[in-house]
């Protein structure tokens, strides 16, 4: 498979050369956090006493959005809903993947809303959109990667919608399990830095070994050798939180070691500060919905 080629053990003696890395211009997903604050809590970096500033969240995500236009991104945006303080972690929106979106369904009464207005975007954008049936939360949750999807469990996503996506897209699923509630959904644990294997050196992926149960440890060992390992300083601001096109990683300004390992593999760190965002429990990654490939505008309307 695909996603195997991008673990390959064999053939690599030696110190491999420094792979070319290459951008591909993405298409992703936005929302303003108009009405962002902490007002419950539902993991562990919440607390709703703390008081958050909106006005830095919002400059903070508007400098986010800004480096991803510059990259050449497409960045769509879906409107902010009142009363939805957590909807600007649009990751957790649903996945998409081609023009099928499978829709989120939240574990937790206060963001049960944000999954229709979230699949109300994908179908007037012209998606096709697979109602889901078992709790998950999106891209908070599913990662693909090559021709596989990495799926997280342990706190949010029920494993039983690990079997809905494997039905709805065909692809095989590989399930995570997840074990500290610090790091609770799979995208605050491990980040794809290549979303289409390079080649048998690459990293294409990177994590924090303490977040997984020793069966997911052995999985991902195994499929990735070359994985760069996460400090426990750096998954602490959230550098596992973090969008990578390929050669641009987008990370948190805060992370120490991180940009020093993606630096030695080829791929180019770029410094953004979302510390205000973090309260919530959510970073770059969180605010960032993959549409794969590109949605582009009229082409994929299915009516
Ligand atoms: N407050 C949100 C929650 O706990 C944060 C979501 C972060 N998003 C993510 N993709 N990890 O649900």
């Amino acid at each position: 498979s695909i996603a195997n080629s991008c673990a390959t053990k064999t053939g690599v003696s030696g110190k491999p050369a420094r792979p070319v890395r290459e951008a591909t211009k993405r298409s992703i997903l936005m929302c303003r956090p108009t009405f962002f604050t902490v007002a419950y809590k539902i993991n562990p970096w919440m607390d709703p006493e703390a008081g958050v500033d909106q006005t830095k969240a919002l400059k903070q995500w508007q400098r986010l959005y800004d480096v991803y236009q510059e990259l050449g991104f497409d960045v769509h945006l879906v409107d902010p809903l009142p009363g939805l303080p957590d909807m600007v972690y649009a990751a957790n929106g649903g996945l998409v993947l081609g023009n099928v979106a499978y829709g989120a369904k939240f574990l937790h009464p206060e963001r049960h809303a944000e999954g229709p207005a979230y699949m109300a975007w994908f179908r007037k954008h012209g998606l096709k959109v697979a109602e889901p049936r078992e709790t998950n939360e999106g891209q908070g949750d599913f990662l693909p990667v090559g021709d596989v999807i990495l799926a997280g469990t342990g706190f949010r996503t029920n494993p039983r919608s690990h079997q809905e996506v494997a039905r709805v897209f065909d692809r095989e699923v590989v399930t995570l399990k997840l074990v500290n509630p610090r790091y609770y959904h799979l995208d605050t644990a491990l980040t794809v830095l290549d979303r289409e294997p390079v080649d048998a050196s690459s990293p294409c992926i990177a994590y924090l070994e303490s977040a997984f149960d020793e069966e997911s440890l052995a999985i991902l060992r195994d499929r990735f050798p070359n994985a760069i390992l996460a400090t426990e300083e750096d998954a602490a601001v959230f550098a596992m939180n973090v969008y990578s096109d390929g050669y641009n990683v987008v990370i948190p300004s805060r992370a120490k070691t991180f940009g020093r390992q993606l630096r030695e593999h080829g791929y180019n760190p770029i410094s953004v500060d979302l510390s205000e965002l973090l309260l919530g429990g959510g970073s770059i990654k969180c605010c960032t919905l993959d549409l794969h490939p590109e949605l582009s505008t009229a082409s994929r309307h299915i009516t």
